[in-house]
């Protein structure tokens, strides 16, 4: 019997019409800080449901971009300083929700964003409402926050007790707006979130059991997302299969997909959950080859008969991008000395090395 420590003090709250049945319980303070990008919290109907709740006074700032850089966090935290915000209510993907996370350390603590990365900030984070437009990130449930670092040419997260959210609103409504490559985007981010716990070495009962399930309800939505056509049970399915995959990596982290998936979106431009989808064929056959059971067990649960059928259900979902990663043996290199920098690939079962997962990234141009 193995030994484990589970953490997870996010309050959800899940179903249709949350937010606004939450009333003045939104409120975690006097003034709140709502951080948003561009369009997603207005266009999910989210930003006017918080909107028209929330008592006491509000500044929003609506400038996160996707894969937020350290620019944008510093902003936000100087403006909940100016403003004297004392909550923090973020709405959208995970770009809006990381960076809000950040901002609410920035709020209390007046230190470089780099300086995050390696000491402990003192003053504990101002309270955050996390209220997802998206089924994927899994933030709203996690101690982590993923910035673009430009010096390091990479997306680097950076964690922190105080960043798990104070309270989750989930309604699978939000989700409803958004275009059809994001829905699939995201959601096999999702995927690779679950799979990636239940595949790492950090993995335990407790983790695996919330993985399991996520991993079993991601598959019930398996014929929507190839018919590019979802119903509101779908994304009720996703959005749950989110979360489940955001509660499980806040005990065990990522592992090398996100790693190399990393440097696919830093330098390529594709989108995160597509950069993930790209290595994870490559990542099962790997595993496969050092625990075979657990592998069978992901692929029964998502009613997938092999590997193979696996990456010819990545191929499906993303044909749009066949053909359009272009891998030289030198960028296959660096982007493998940089994911061997990272302990995403030591929590991987069987602990890669660089000439593994050099074949991985090798195996998986499309
Ligand atoms: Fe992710």
């Amino acid at each position: 019997m193995n030994a484990f420590n589970y953490f997870m003090p996010t309050r959800m709250v899940y179903g249709q019409g949350v937010v606004r049945e939450a009333g003045k319980d939104l409120a975690l303070g006097r003034k709140a800080l709502i951080v948003t990008g561009k369009s997603s919290a207005r266009l999910s109907g989210a930003l006017d449901d918080v909107l028209a709740v929330l008592p006491g006074e509000y500044v929003i700032f609506d400038q996160v971009e996707n894969n937020p850089s350290v620019e944008t966090v510093e902003a936000g935290g100087r403006l909940a300083r100016e403003e004297g915000c004392d909550y923090v209510i973020a709405i959208g993907g995970g770009s809006p929700l990381d960076a809000a996370k950040v901002m609410a350390v920035l709020a209390v603590n007046d230190l470089p964003v780099l300086e995050l990365y390696t000491t402990q900030w003192e003053k504990r984070a101002l309270p955050i409402v996390a209220i997802p437009t998206t089924a994927g990130t899994g933030s709203e449930v996690t101690q982590y926050a993923v910035l673009t670092l430009e010096e390091e040419e990479t997306k680097k997260g950076l964690r922190g007790p105080d960043l798990f959210p104070h309270t989750a609103y989930l309604d699978p409504k939000y989700t409803e707006s958004l275009p059809l490559h994001v829905t699939v985007d995201t959601a096999v981010d999702a995927l690779s979130h679950l799979v990636e716990s239940y595949l790492s070495n950090r993995a335990t009962r407790a983790s695996d059991f919330v993985a399991l399930q996520g991993i079993a309800l991601w598959g019930t939505a398996i014929p929507a997302l190839r018919q590019g056509s979802l119903t509101l049970e779908n994304r009720d399915a996703l959005l749950l299969a989110s979360s489940l995959g955001g509660i499980a990596i806040a005990q065990t982290g990522t592992a090398l997909v996100h790693a190399l998936g990393y440097s696919l979106t830093y330098y390529d431009g594709f989108p995160h959950g597509r950069a993930n989808g790209i290595c994870m064929k490559a990542y099962l056959e790997y595993t496969k080859s050092v625990a075979p059971e657990r592998v069978e067990t992901v692929l029964e649960l998502l009613g997938l008969e092999s590997v193979a059928a696996f990456g010819e259900l990545m191929d499906e979902l993303f044909k749009d991008y066949a053909g359009k990663l272009q891998l030289s043996p030198e960028k296959i290199e660096h982007y493998v000395s940089k994911a061997m920098l990272t302990n995403n690939v030591k929590n991987s079962l069987g602990s890669p090395s660089a000439e593994e997962l050099t074949k991985i990234l090798s195996d998986s141009i499309i």
